[in-house]
């Protein structure tokens, strides 16, 4: 009996011992199981991260939401008219480019006419503008959705430097003469049929025109001074004319 009692409390020692050795191995086992899910996801997460980041590559940070389908009848520009524009972009864009050199010829230290710098610079700012309102107008347009990596060519300078200040008024009037055929081009192209951009038409001739036919007006007006100053004094005309730009 004695023998008995001894061997059943052995069992129960034993089982009890299997049982804690068992829990012991289904903790350890959910703790991997845990582990490896964690290493899982963040594997997971890992990969949609680089898809997407390919993907943006890809689309040329296109967004990742799709283009809703909504009509484009609103958008009614020709194909004419567009190319015209985009040329007039870079039209201006050449002209900023050239403005941006005399500036930058007269600031030199040996050359040192801050007035004609300065009047440059400014002129280069304004081409600039002109060129980006034609921008934004082609994306008011609806014209803008492709084709936009080439829409502007970083231009060569033709000229870098100039003997005097008239010559460089003079080649700046040159400019602003070849920009003024250029819109009236563009104008022709646009309000002919089967066009008929009254709208951009209008735009051009209203706000480019009037601000091209007073710019050189003003350009003619300087050089004619300019050039009267230099015939009386020489040099000595150049640097009082410069004091009034
Ligand atoms: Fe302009």
């Amino acid at each position: 009996m004695v023998k008995l009692i001894a061997s059943l409390l052995l069992l129960a020692v034993v089982a009890q011992a299997y049982g804690d050795f068992k829990c012991a191995l289904s903790k350890q086992e959910s703790k991997s199981f845990v582990r490896e899910l964690q290493r899982e996801r963040e594997e997971h997460q890992l990969k949609e991260k680089q898809n997407l980041s390919h993907e943006g590559q890809d689309q040329e940070c296109k967004g990742s939401l799709a283009v809703p389908e909504i009509t484009k009848d609103w958008v009614d520009m020709k194909d004419a008219c567009i190319k015209g524009m985009r040329n007039q972009i870079q039209e201006e864009i050449n002209a900023s480019y050239q403005y941006l050199a005399m500036g930058a010829y007269f600031s030199r230290d040996t050359v040192n006419r801050p007035g004609f710098a300065e009047h440059f610079f400014k002129a280069a700012k304004e081409e600039r503008e002109h060129g980006s309102k034609l921008v934004e107008y082609l994306s008011m347009r609806g014209q803008l959705t492709e084709g936009v990596s080439d829409l502007i060519n970083v231009p060569t300078v033709a000229k870098q430097e100039w003997t005097d200040g008239a010559a460089a008024l003079s080649d700046a009037l040159d400019l602003e003469i070849k920009v003024t055929k250029s819109i009236r081009k563009l104008i022709q192209t646009c309000e002919n049929k089967p066009y008929n951009h009254y709208h951009l038409v209008d735009y051009l001739t209203g706000v480019y025109l009037e601000e091209q036919l007073h710019g050189q007006r003003e350009l003619a007006g300087k050089l004619t001074t300019l050039k009267k100053m230099m015939d009386t004094n020489g040099e000595l005309g150049e640097f009082l004319f410069d004091k009034t730009l």
